[in-house]
């Protein structure tokens, strides 16, 4: 073992080289395929996003057209995995129900098994990022016991997504072009964030030559953990929960600082920004653009903005670098949609799967590709032997 070094938690190892996105944790910037991440929310769709995080460039005008209609064509479940659902309990997590139904998506397209074929390779992107929105919007539709909405090859990306989540076949829907925008802005701030747990995970989970599907619904389930992407349901929990206590968001403060209990602010601190979480700022400005624009008071938002001045003003944070992250104001954006809290890491999934399936391609197209596998330092018992059973 005198050859193994220990990092726990992997705080200071590079697993990897990568050319897809840039983090400098100490200067708060995040750029994807060197483009600023500002610019990006600034100026392009999710989609066009997805095709740069994917591709390398941002896309052509008839690049990008193809892109969409193939999405927009691959975006129907097949029947018999809608099936899938009626066997799920009503009351199943959505994130349980996504990385389920992503896994079973390899039973049903079972061709990439080796990256020769770059039309199987993707088709393969495609589906996957195609059918997760309607595979989410179906988890939501379950669990409120209406009918499945089929997606409409006429809406672009996020549109089809609302209008999955929220029409009902006796009201006519009318999709929100402010949502839309907010949608989109969202996913883009979601979609890559270099060595991450689960991007970590689908790389990890691909280094074996694992299929894309198998890959991705590992990485599913690292997210849902309330220390990564989950922390967006965990911290709306936790801004519901001061609002109901009164709005006393000292006392929450004071909690995450005594170290005799668990408690967390939930949305706050990062294992590399030091500084500020650029995509926290872009997120923040949204929610206060569309509150603005909607008209909307929502205690929430308040609380949330005293919660970080308090935190952002005590010795404890500062000293430590804790920073409000990307999840800290996105779901006061979700709630304004109307998307309920169960769903909020579904969306943060939604948004990170082009950076995954960014990830999975760049690892198995690596020419000094290698199965990962870490070393570690034994610190269990010296040999002994077997005492028989009955003398135990
Ligand atoms: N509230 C109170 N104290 C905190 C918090 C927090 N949110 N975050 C870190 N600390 C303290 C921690 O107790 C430790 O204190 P001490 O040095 O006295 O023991 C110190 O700050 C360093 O924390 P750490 O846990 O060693 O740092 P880490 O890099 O291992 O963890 C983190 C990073 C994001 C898991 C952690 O900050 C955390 O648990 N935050 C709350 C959950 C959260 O918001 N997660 C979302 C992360 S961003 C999006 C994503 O990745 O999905």
């Amino acid at each position: 073992t005198g050859l193994v070094t220990l990092d726990e938690g992997f705080v200071n190892t590079g697993s990897t080289t990568s050319d897809i996105t840039f983090l400098d944790g100490e200067q708060g910037i995040l750029r994807y395929r060197g483009y600023p991440i500002e610019d990006l929310a600034a100026k392009c769709d999710f989609v066009e996003v997805a095709y740069l995080l994917i591709y390398g460039e941002l896309p052509t005008n008839a690049q990008i057209e193809d892109f969409r209609n193939s999405l927009r064509r691959h975006s129907l479940l097949h029947e018999d995995l809608r099936i899938f659902y009626d066997g799920f309990p009503r009351d199943a997590h959505p994130m349980a129900i996504l990385s389920s139904v992503v896994g079973a998506l390899s039973t049903f397209y079972q061709d990439l098994v080796s990256l020769t074929d770059p039309q199987v390779v993707d088709t393969t992107i495609h589906r996957l990022l195609a059918k997760l929105p309607t595979i989410a919007a179906y988890s939501h539709k379950k669990s409120v016991g209406q009918p499945f909405v089929y997606p409409d090859n006429s809406l672009s990306y996020c549109e089809n997504f609302l209008q999955m989540m929220f029409s009902v076949p006796s009201e006519p829907y009318e999709i929100d072009p402010d949502f839309v925008e907010a949608l989109n802005l969202l996913l883009i701030v979601h979609a890559d964030h270099e060595q991450n747990c689960s991007t970590s995970t689908v790389r990890m989970v691909g280094s074996s030559d694992a299929n894309l599907f198998a890959s991705i619904s590992a990485g599913i389930c690292a997210l849902w953990g309330p220390l990564h992407g989950g922390a967006n349901e965990a911290c709306v929990a936790m801004l519901e929960r001061i609002v109901r206590d009164g709005g006393d968001v000292k006392k929450y403060v004071d909690m995450a600082k005594d170290k005799s209990n668990n408690f967390r602010l939930m949305g706050f601190g990062h294992r590399v920004y030091k500084n500020f979480d650029p995509r926290a700022r872009i997120i923040k400005a949204s929610c206060e653009k569309l509150l603005a624009k909607r008209g909307i008071d929502d205690p929430m938002f308040d609380v949330a903005k005293q919660l970080a001045d308090t935190a952002l003003s005590d010795e404890y944070f500062i000293e430590r670098k804790l920073y409000p992250n990307v999840d800290f104001y996105s779901g006061v954006i979700y709630r304004a949609i109307g998307i309920p809290v169960e769903m909020f890491t579904v969306m943060f999934a939604i948004g990170r799967l082009p950076g995954w399936i960014a990830h999975w391609l760049e690892m198995r197209r690596s020419p000094g590709k290698k199965i990962c596998r870490p070393r570690q330092i034994y610190t269990g018992p010296q040999e002994r032997a077997v005492v028989p059973i009955e003398q135990r």
